[in-house]
């Protein structure tokens, strides 16, 4: 409950929270550790991953985002196919599902009525479901066969940041215990590439004067602005236009890089923002096209790019990190830009109009 956390010097709960993403990590990493330091997941979780010829996720908002971003995991790791979906059309308009399918809800609060509604549904089907959630007891939770814990700590503020990061982490884990269990060898050590991202999470945190100029410059006058990226950093653009828009109001969407002509970059005039974001190497060119092509025509724009990637003339610069992770590290410019437009624009940050931190009706 918000009254029993304090936000200690923090103007708002939302700035606390990016703050603790750096913790929240560690956290992760000592909670899914064995006495012999290996990362381990419930084995009855890992039985329902193995006996699953695919995978369903199903989340909403900031969640769904992470999903998309679990999915690569769980594919290029574990090798298991895996659907994305939103809870709320899900419902209503469920695909044919494989023969053997697992459920895996992520829900930051465990009480998203659209998400329930799928489990209740999928429970009634005889399948069996996990829940990724940040609370122990939640009605998802205690519903679901099996649940894997966030422990983020309580998020008050309405707009999700190191909710998102945790689920990302999560995924990460699930998915390399699952592929360990399936004897897939992988070329990195997750739980040595978790603690490097911690450290440039911290990194990022000490910038903040960084991205409180960089919103001035984009985001004080703007009515809209638009994020792309290709591969995850698609998804990443998604989330980071979802918490511009929560927050500031700007009209804000995320599209894949490739996509823009095909439509959207019809509505680029003189000025308009673009935000780049440009972590992954066999997409690096493609990315810098699309970024060449809204400025020729009037764009304004802001390419975060990753360490090794950098072009001259990029905004920001973020640490080099596992090329499969950037978007735990990639979030944290795009949370902290919101931050800063939000505030420069006088809008009720913590408790933007017309939200709730969890919707229990569908
Ligand atoms: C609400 C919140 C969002 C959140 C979504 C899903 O709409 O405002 O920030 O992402 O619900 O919530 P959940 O608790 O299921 O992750």
């Amino acid at each position: 409950d918000a009254s029993d956390i304090e936000k200690g010097t923090y103007p708002h709960y939302m700035l606390k929270e990016i703050d603790e993403q750096p913790l929240v990590m560690r956290k992760i990493i000592q909670k899914y550790q064995n006495d012999q330091g290996e990362l381990t997941i419930d084995q009855e979780i890992i039985d329902a991953m193995n006996d699953a010829d695919r995978i369903y996720i199903i989340a909403a908002g900031t969640s769904y985002h992470a999903g998309l971003v679990g999915k690569q995991f769980i594919e290029k790791m574990a090798k298991i196919p895996v659907e994305v979906h939103i809870s709320s059309e899900f419902g209503y308009n469920m695909p044919l599902l494989s023969e053997k399918p697992l459920f895996i809800f992520i829900t930051q609060s465990g009480e998203t009525a659209d998400s329930r509604a799928v489990l209740v549904q999928v429970k009634e089907m005889g399948y069996k479901s996990i829940t990724i959630t940040n609370v122990q007891g939640s009605t998802l939770s205690r519903e679901a066969d099996h649940t894997l814990l966030l422990h983020a700590g309580p998020e008050i503020a309405v707009a999700s940041t190191k909710a998102y990061t945790a689920q990302i982490a999560v995924l990460a884990i699930l998915a390399e215990v699952t592929a360990k269990s399936r004897g897939i060898e992988l070329d990195f050590d997750l739980i040595h590439e978790l603690g490097m991202i911690a450290n440039a999470m911290e990194v990022l945190c000490d910038e903040k004067e960084e991205f409180e100029s960089i919103a001035r410059e984009f985001l004080t006058v703007t009515r809209n602005a638009f994020f792309i990226g290709r591969g995850i950093d698609y998804y990443v653009g998604l989330e980071g236009a979802l918490k511009l828009k929560e927050i500031s109001y700007i009209q804000a969407e995320g599209f894949a890089g490739g996509e823009l002509k095909h439509g959207t970059i019809a509505l680029i005039e003189e000025g308009t923002p673009i935000i780049a974001i440009a972590t992954q190497e066999s997409v690096n060119l493609g990315i810098r096209g699309n970024v060449k092509e809204v400025t020729a025509r009037g764009a304004n724009p802001c390419i975060i790019s990753m360490k090794g990637l950098e072009s001259e003339g990029d905004t920001f610069i973020i640490p080099e990190v596992h090329e499969l992770l950037t978007p735990l590290i990639s979030v944290l410019p795009l949370q902290l830009i919101s931050y800063y437009a939000a505030l420069h624009r006088d809008c009720d940050v913590d408790k933007p109009r017309n939200l709730a931190k969890s919707v229990t009706v569908e």
